[in-house]
């Protein structure tokens, strides 16, 4: 696969719930680097797929599908779009369709294409994900596998996102990691050279203290001197 890697990325992978987004951003904010959630464009094409009536487990379908969103060659028009909040994207329907197409060659061919071509805007930046420093970016400088037990992070998710019940979240988030690490294309697993942190029993500030600490062993330096990493940090993990 054809690597693009850009001056600086810092690959963040992991199942859900293992304190990918909120270590991400902390970090982007830390050393000053652009943030890309690319779980997000996973859920742009299942949640256009919804919208539009389109058979979500149609690989057919759903290349022509990607076609479309992404037949302008600009990837962040589709991913900026106003119609993607957070709501619409984390819906339940929304959910259990992203696993179906995320395992589809077309769709990962389109992603990866789009990933490098924002990376290739964004000069230093960290991505999060499952398989950016496997797949997408496997020449990355700094890579993180951030982990939990299913247990933790599943308790974590009720904890963000209260109604839903403990064992429904658990049954889901044991769904969704045999998805994302059984699929043949480009399954989550940890990098050979990737830094795995077990996030399990560590609050946020030791998981970015020890990011941190990579992170400028490896030459990425504060791009000014006042950031830090604020004790008020949310302590739980979004994904
Ligand atoms: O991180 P998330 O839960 O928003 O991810 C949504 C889905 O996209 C999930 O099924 C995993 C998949 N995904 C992927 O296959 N590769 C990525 N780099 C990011 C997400």
């Amino acid at each position: 696969m054809h690597d693009t890697t850009p001056a600086m990325v810092i690959a963040v992978d992991g199942p859900a719930a293992a304190g990918k987004t909120t270590t991400s951003l902390v970090l982007a904010r830390t050393f000053g680097l652009d943030y890309l959630e690319s779980g997000k464009a996973f859920r742009v094409i299942a949640c256009e797929a919804l919208r539009r009536r389109r058979p979500v487990d149609d690989p057919d379908a759903i290349g022509n599908l990607c076609d479309e969103l992404f037949a302008d060659g600009d990837s962040g028009s589709v991913l900026a779009s106003a119609r993607y909040t957070p709501l619409a994207l984390r819906s339940p329907d929304v959910t259990a369709a992203v696993p179906v197409v995320a395992r589809m060659p077309d769709v990962r061919r389109h992603i990866t294409a789009l990933i490098h071509q924002w990376a290739a805007q964004h000069r230093r930046c960290i991505i999060e994900g499952r398989d950016i420093g496997t797949a997408v970016f496997p020449a990355a400088p700094v890579k993180f596998y951030l982990t939990a037990t299913t247990e933790i992070r599943a308790a974590r998710r009720v904890r963000q996102e209260p109604g839903h019940t403990y064992d429904i979240v658990l049954a889901d988030v044991r769904r969704r990691d045999l998805a994302d690490m059984t699929r043949t294309i480009a399954p989550l697993t940890p990098a050979n050279d990737a830094i795995e942190i077990d996030t399990s029993r560590l609050t946020i500030r030791q998981v970015l203290h020890r990011m941190s600490a990579v992170c400028r062993t490896r030459g990425i330096d504060n791009p000014t001197p006042d950031n830090h990493i604020s004790p008020a940090s949310p302590a739980t993990p979004s994904t």
